[in-house]
């Protein structure tokens, strides 16, 4: 695939899913992998992973909703790795709901973690990319197809999503100019914890029928799987994506095609 070797990535919410995933897959090519997680047992035991398959990664605690806690987590990995060529912007949270079922709490819980936490690590990041020499570096931003188009009851998460498309194309554009390229992937349903968690919580009754909808949703018939997520970061972390920056990369199996 595309190799990243001797470059030094941080992926935040890495302890789970498309994260997780992600992680793997960068230290297989040759990076060193920050696997940053509010989760740090989840953290620790991808690092297990990655460690065993021969890879370098370590763990780091982070919150993306603390600014604070981004800039630790900069640090971290710039103390492990001497710089930070690659930002994953991974970490996000879910809620069902239209604009009247989504309560003032939720939706500002939201907002903190997929876009405040975008914010935080990405201006974390950025400073650091801008002060070290050479400078540059690459930021992959986990956005959604929620972000594109509406999905049935997601208002909050919707909104969430189509922030972080402005925010991939913001700072692909301010640093253009920097040797910062910025881009985003708008996956479609992907079968992960966060899916789990959902139909658990809001489909327990009729968990099955449920899942076969999701499934079907897609033109190809099935939801994704992180498998299939993780060689788009891959490639937009790697030179082959030289040219491609403020980018919207859709893996959806066909969803928004339709
Ligand atoms: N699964 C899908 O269908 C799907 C579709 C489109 C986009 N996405 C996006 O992909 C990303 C990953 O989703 P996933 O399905 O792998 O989810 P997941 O729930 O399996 O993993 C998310 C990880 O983020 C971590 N996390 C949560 N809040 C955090 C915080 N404040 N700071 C640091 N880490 C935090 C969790 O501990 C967890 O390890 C999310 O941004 C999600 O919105 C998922």
């Amino acid at each position: 695939m595309f190799r990243i070797d001797g470059k030094v990535a941080l992926v935040t919410g890495a302890g789970s899913g498309i994260g997780r995933e992600i992680a793997l897959l960068f230290a297989a090519n040759g990076a060193s992998v920050g696997v940053a997680d509010i989760n740090e047992a989840a953290a620790a035991s991808v690092v297990t992973e990655i460690t065993a398959r021969g890879g370098d990664a370590f763990p780091i605690a982070l919150d993306v909703a603390d600014l604070a806690s981004a800039e630790r987590a900069v640090v971290a990995a710039v103390a492990r790795g001497g710089r930070l060529d690659v930002l994953v912007n991974n970490a996000g949270i879910g809620l069902v709901g239209s604009v009247t079922e989504t309560g003032p709490e939720d939706f500002d819980r939201l907002y903190a973690v997929n876009v405040r936490g975008v914010y935080a690590c990405t201006k974390a990041a950025v400073n650091q990319m801008l002060a070290q020499d050479p400078g540059g570096g690459t930021i992959v931003n986990m956005a959604s197809i929620a972000g594109q188009v509406a999905v049935g009851r997601r208002f909050a998460y919707c909104a969430t999503k189509g922030a972080v498309i402005s925010m991939t194309q913001s700072t692909a554009m301010d640093y253009v100019e920097r040797g910062i390229r910025c881009n985003c992937i708008c996956p479609g349903t992907v079968e992960t914890p966060f899916v789990e968690g959902y139909l658990r919580k809001y489909h327990a009754d009729e968990y099955e029928a449920t899942k076969a909808a999701l499934h079907a949703r897609q033109p190809l018939g099935r939801m994704g799987r992180p498998e299939e997520i993780a060689p788009m970061a891959l490639f937009l972390a790697s030179d082959a994506s030289s040219y491609v920056t403020g980018a919207q990369m859709t893996v959806d199996g066909g969803l928004t095609a339709r």
